[in-house]
C-alpha cells in the first residue's frame, strides 16, 4: 500500500510524526511525506521535525506565506504531478490548515482515496477558516478518523455514511506521551528561570483575535493585568509578533527578550520548539490560548486552559478536561484567572482513546481495509 503523508503547518507535525512511525513498522506499507512548505521557519517547521524525529520530506512543495486561494491554490498545483508520478492508494491529510484542503481536493480530483484524521470537528464558526477547512476536506474524505463522539455526530449530521466514520483516538497525544522522557527532560524552566506553577503560558495566533488591533489590545491588557500576580510567557507567532510590534504602546507592556523571565510581566519571545513548549505548558500554573491542539493538550496534562476564543470545534475539552471558553472580553478574562488561580490544580482525566494509541488504530483501519483498492464498509 502506497501511502502519501501530507503536513504542512506547525500544528500538523505532531499529528503526523506518530502516523509516520506507525507505518513505517508494516513492510507492506510504503509511506512518503510531503511538505507544503506552508511554514517553513525554523521555529515554526524545522524545529518541530527534529523535535519529533520526523524524517526528511521525500518532496517538499515550498509553497510559502500567502492569501488563502494562494496557498490552497498553489498546494493543489505542485501536489497534482506528485500524485500523477506517484500514484498513492491513500493520501493523508491532518488537521484543518489550508494544506488540509489543498490536498485533500487535488487527491479527490484525481481519484485517490483520503484519509482525513481529526475529521468532524466543528466550530459552527464558519468566519474561521480553518471551519472552511474542516467542512470540505470532510467532504471529499473516503476515511474520517474522529478524536471524539462529537466529530462522528457532526459528521452524520452532515449526511456523511457511518461506514466512512472511525474513533479511533488523538493521534496529536501520541506524540504527547511518546515523546514524554524527552520533554521531561528540557531545559526550558531554567533557562527562563521559572518555577514549576508559578507562571501562565500565553499563545495567540488567530486572525480574529490578533489581526483586529482594537481586540489584540484588549487582550494584551488584560494579560497584562493577569501578569501582576505571577509572570506570563508569551511565545510569539510571526502573525502576532507583526501586530505587536506595530503598536509601540503595547511594544513597551511586554519584554521582548531572549533572557530569564522576570518575576512579573509578559515575557515576549519568539516561538519555541516542541519538547522546550510541552515542558512549558506541563509545569504552568495555567495557559491562555486560542490554539486548538492546545486545548487538547493541556486537558491530558491537567493544566487549566482558558480558550480566549468564542467557540471551541472540541466540545470534549470542556466537558471531559480542564478547558473552559472564555472568549477575549478583558474583564471576563481577568475574572476567570482568578477563579482558576483559587482552584486547586485539576486531575487528568483524558477523554475516551486519548491513549498514545491512536496511529496504530488507524493504520490498523487502512490495512484492513485494504484502502486504495476498496472503499471502506464495516464488516457486518
Ligand atoms: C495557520 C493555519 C491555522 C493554524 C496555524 C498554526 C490556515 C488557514 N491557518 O495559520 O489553522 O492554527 O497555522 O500556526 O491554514 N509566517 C512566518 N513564518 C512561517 C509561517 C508563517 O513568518 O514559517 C508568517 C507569514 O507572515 C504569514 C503569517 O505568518 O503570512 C501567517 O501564516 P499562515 O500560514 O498564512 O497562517 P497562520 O496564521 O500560521
Amino acid at each position: 500500500m502506497k501511502i502519501i503523508n501530507i503536513v504542512g503547518a506547525r500544528p500538523n507535525f505532531m499529528k503526523i510524526a506518530p502516523l509516520m512511525k506507525e507505518m513505517r513498522k508494516h513492510a507492506g506499507i510504503d509511506a512518503l511525506l510531503v511538505h507544503t512548505g506552508q511554514h517553513y521557519d525554523v521555529s515554526m517547521a524545522g524545529q518541530f521535525f527534529e523535535d519529533l524525529q520526523i524524517a526528511l520530506p521525500d518532496v517538499s512543495l515550498e509553497v510559502g506565506s500567502g492569501s488563502h486561494a494562494y496557498q490552497t491554490g498553489e498546494v493543489m498545483k505542485r501536489l497534482e504531478p506528485i500524485l500523477e508520478r506517484e500514484r498513492p492508494d491513500v493520501v493523508i491529510v491532518v488537521g484543518d490548515v489550508n494544506s488540509t484542503l489543498g490536498a485533500a481536493l487535488t487527491a479527490a480530483k484525481l481519484q485517490i482515496q483520503v484519509a482525513h484524521v481529526e475529521a468532524g470537528l466543528r466550530s459552527f464558526d464558519r468566519s474561521m477558516p480553518e471551519e472552511i477547512n474542516r467542512l470540505l476536506t470532510d467532504a471529499v474524505s473516503d476515511y474520517l478518523f474522529v478524536t471524539e463522539d462529537s466529530g462522528r455526530r457532526n459528521l452524520l449530521a452532515e449526511g456523511i455514511s457511518e461506514d466512512k466514520i472511525f474513533f479511533v483516538g488523538n493521534v496529536m497525544i501520541d506524540s504527547l506521551e511518546t515523546s514524554r522522557r524527552l520533554w521531561a527532560r528540557s531545559a526550558i524552566l531554567d533557562h527562563l528561570g521559572l518555577k514549576k506553577g508559578q507562571y501562565g503560558v500565553v499563545t495567540l495566533h488567530r486572525p480574529s483575535n490578533v489581526d483586529d488591533l482594537s481586540i489584540l489590545k484588549g487582550l494584551i491588557g488584560a494579560l497584562a493585568d493577569v501578569a501582576q500576580q505571577q509572570p506570563i510567557v508569551f511565545p510569539a507567532h510571526p502573525r502576532t509578533k507583526k501586530s505587536l510590534e506595530s503598536i509601540p504602546e503595547l511594544r513597551s507592556m511586554m519584554y521582548f527578550d531572549d533572557g530569564p523571565t522576570p518575576s512579573r510581566g509578559i515575557h515576549c519571545m519568539d516561538p519555541i520548539g516542541y519538547l522546550d513548549f510541552m515542558s512549558l505548558v506541563a509545569n504552568a500554573r495555567l495557559v491562555l490560548t486560542d490554539s486548538g491542539g492546545i486545548q487538547e493538550e493541556t486537558t491530558v496534562l491537567g493544566i487549566p486552559c482558558l480558550t480566549l476564543r468564542e467557540n471551541t470545534e472540541r466540545p470534549i475539552t470542556v466537558t471531559h478536561g480542564t478547558n473552559r471558553v472564555v472568549g477575549s472580553s478583558p474583564a471576563r478574562i481577568t475574572a476567570e484567572v482568578a477563579r482558576v488561580l483559587k482552584a486547586p490544580l485539576p486531575t487528568p482525566i483524558p477523554p475516551p482513546l486519548w491513549d498514545g494509541q491512536a496511529s496504530q488504530r488507524i493504520v490498523a483501519v487502512l490495512l484492513e481495509h485494504d484502502a486504495g483498492r476498496c472503499r471502506p464498509s464495516r464488516p457486518s
